[in-house]
């Protein structure tokens, strides 16, 4: 863009343009949010914590709908938004004449559908890292506040005491908010249900790769392997047939090679999420997202060639 644009009118606008560029410097609640991760004195109320939530005698189906497999992507983030709208709402009747009705059914709502929201929010945390862990124990604890506060609101709204339900109602959403902008640190900073295999399609150029000598890979057992910048789970089955996906598995990264295969699919070590070897669809979660599967072929030479599967 030529300098002409900014020469006419005020001398201020490239400073404000480089201000925009460069930024205010450290976000000030990136400090505190980032810590969360590292309080280690939530550790005694984690461990137990997580233990409890993954005791519960729920089948591996309810868990992979609570976890949002069948959405292709985690559940809790579409649901939280029932609360949180119905909550928001209602606290802007509660600054008008002549809603407390319309503010009471939304207040009422709000509580109800938290419910599910906190069963899927329950069922993802306790498939975390440990700093993952720590952050959404703040944050369930600060979301779990809010829900008090407007189950209490809800009870002195239905016993008349109006000023009393707004008020805990706008406690209510203070700590929805808080727990909300945590939550948010949570899946962007710490990246808490995103799909850890997205990159693998962008560093892989197209075509077929040459991986290595087939006969490196021992049969009937799991390998791992590189192709430039993406690791290969590679595994050579007593058929002759030779499978491979990408290593790191699409919930958090565990190291596939290092699963258990069974049935043609491959569990990940770290916590349970199980692909078809064929093709990496994700059988079982907690992984949303399919693992990126590669075609295989052997050269005359011998040579262990890949080409990534197209979805
Ligand atoms: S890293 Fe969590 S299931 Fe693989």
């Amino acid at each position: 863009m030529s300098s002409d644009v900014f020469s006419k009118g005020t001398r201020q606008r490239p400073r404000l343009l480089r201000a925009i560029e460069n930024g205010p410097g450290r976000p000030p609640l990136a400090a505190p949010l980032d810590a969360l991760g590292r309080l280690r004195v939530l550790d005694p109320a984690v461990g137990p914590l997580r233990a409890a939530v993954r005791k519960l005698p729920l089948s591996s189906r309810t868990r992979d709908v609570l976890h949002g497999r069948w959405l292709g992507h985690p559940l809790h983030p579409a649901l939280v938004q029932l609360p949180m709208g119905a909550w928001m709402s209602a606290g802007l009747l509660d600054l008008l004449p002549g809603t407390r009705r319309a503010a009471r059914v939304l207040v009422g709502v709000g509580v109800l559908t938290a419910l599910p929201a906190a069963a899927t929010g329950a069922a993802d945390w306790a498939r975390l890292h440990q700093p993952q862990l720590r952050t959404g124990l703040v944050h369930g604890l600060a979301t779990s506040a809010a829900l008090g506060l407007y189950t209490a609101s809800l009870a002195a709204r239905l016993r008349g005491r109006e000023c009393k339900g707004r008020l805990l109602g706008f406690g209510g959403l203070t700590a929805a908010g808080t727990g909300a902008m945590i939550g948010g640190h949570l899946a962007y900073r710490q990246a808490a249900g995103a799909n850890k295999a997205e990159p693998v399609p962008y560093l892989v150029g197209p075509g077929w790769h040459r991986v290595g000598k087939v006969d490196a890979f021992p049969v009937g057992q799991s390998a791992s392997a590189s192709l430039g910048e993406v690791e290969l789970l590679v595994h050579r089955e007593h058929s002759g047939a030779v499978r491979v996906l990408a290593n790191r598995c699409s919930h958090e990264s565990g190291p596939l090679s290092e699963g258990t295969v069974a049935d043609g699919c491959v569990t990940c070590p770290w916590h349970g999420s199980t692909f078809r070897l064929s093709d990496g669809w994700n059988v079982g979660g907690p992984a949303t997202a399919p693992q990126p599967g590669f075609e295989t072929r052997v050269g005359d030479d011998g040579v262990l060639e890949v080409r990534l599967r197209q979805p």
